[in-house]
């Protein structure tokens, strides 16, 4: 019980930040309609004017008449002004309530993730089995296919058939892979806007460990974001793509198995190549 308190109490706080800012936003956002409101009435107050002025056959003379105190100014020309100043007032209460939309829209994903994880974690009788590492990676292949189609990815790998059995949960394996092509993808369209590019995945092994690369010709990681990928929330992607937990929540998974992930190689030219290991199952704490 003490175990699900304290999960209970981390996931509450994940959650209730991302709430809380998502109320917030929501009490902004009726507040610009309400706002939105009032400016629309003041339009339409304007326009009845003009029309009890035009069924009179007077409207000509209304706009023509000086403002009082002010010569130089007309009815007409003050009007058009208000009107032009109260549409200006209008478009920008529009600017203004999509970027509160995008925001929500982060913000409803990441919750979604985080109790999409949570399910992962509740489910966690987690079954540990002898797992083919190719099983779940043909999985995440699968399920990304048509993106990697639509992106004009071209995929390469080289997978001996005869691979050492490890000891992994399947969900858990797949969630790593999907995060790694996921990221290589987003990375690729980063650098050359859908023109395409490669995704190399080899698995090897020795007597020891299972090796697994991902590699791609994307965009590469800066030195100075090297040491923040791993970190949960750090993201570079825009509010649609990134939530800034894959790496975080796939190294964490990689880790429970014994095994690490690690940036091989990246370069804004030649790209990145992530590394992850898994123990074999020998040994007798297996
Ligand atoms: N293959 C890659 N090439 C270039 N940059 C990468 C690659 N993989 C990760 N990164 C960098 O590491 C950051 C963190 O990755 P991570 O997967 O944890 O989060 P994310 O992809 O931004 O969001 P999420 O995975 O939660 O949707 C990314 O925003 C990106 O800057
Ligand atoms: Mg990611």
């Amino acid at each position: 019980m003490a175990v699900v308190g304290e999960i209970v109490g981390k996931v509450a706080h994940e959650v209730l930040n991302p709430v809380s800012a998502m109320l917030t936003s929501v009490e902004h956002k009726l507040e610009t309609s309400h706002q939105s409101i009032d400016t629309v009435e003041l339009i339409k107050e304007i326009l009845l004017d003009w029309e009890t002025h035009f069924n009179n056959g007077n409207l000509e003379s209304y706009l023509q008449k000086t403002v009082e105190g002010q010569k130089e100014k007309t009815f007409g020309q003050e009007d058009f002004e208000s009107m032009y100043a109260l549409i200006r007032q209008f478009t920008e209460h529009i600017k203004e309530n999509n970027k509160e939309w995008e925001f929500l829209h982060h913000h409803i994903l990441r919750v979604v993730k985080i109790v999409d994880g949570l399910r992962v974690v509740a489910r966690r009788k987690k079954t540990v089995e002898e797992l083919d590492i190719n099983q779940p990676l043909k999985e995440a292949l699968e399920l990304m296919k048509e993106s990697l189609r639509k992106q004009q990815i071209e995929l390469s790998q080289k997978q001996p058939v005869d691979l050492p059995k490890i000891k992994a949960d399947f969900n858990e394996m797949l969630q790593v892979f999907c995060n790694l092509i996921r990221n290589s993808m987003q990375a690729i369209t980063e650098k050359n806007e859908h023109k395409g590019g490669k995704i190399a995945i080899e698995t090897m092994a020795n007597k020891a460990k299972l090796l697994i690369k991902i590699s791609d010709t994307g965009n590469g990681i800066s030195k100075e974001n090297m040491a923040k990928i791993f970190d949960a929330n750090f993201t570079t992607k825009g509010r649609h793509e990134g939530t800034g937990l894959g790496l975080n929540i796939s190294r964490r998974f990689i880790r429970e198995c014994g095994g690490d992930i690690k940036v091989e190689k990246s370069s804004k030219e030649q790209g990145t190549t992530m590394a992850i290991w898994l123990p074999l199952k020998q040994g007798k704490h297996l």
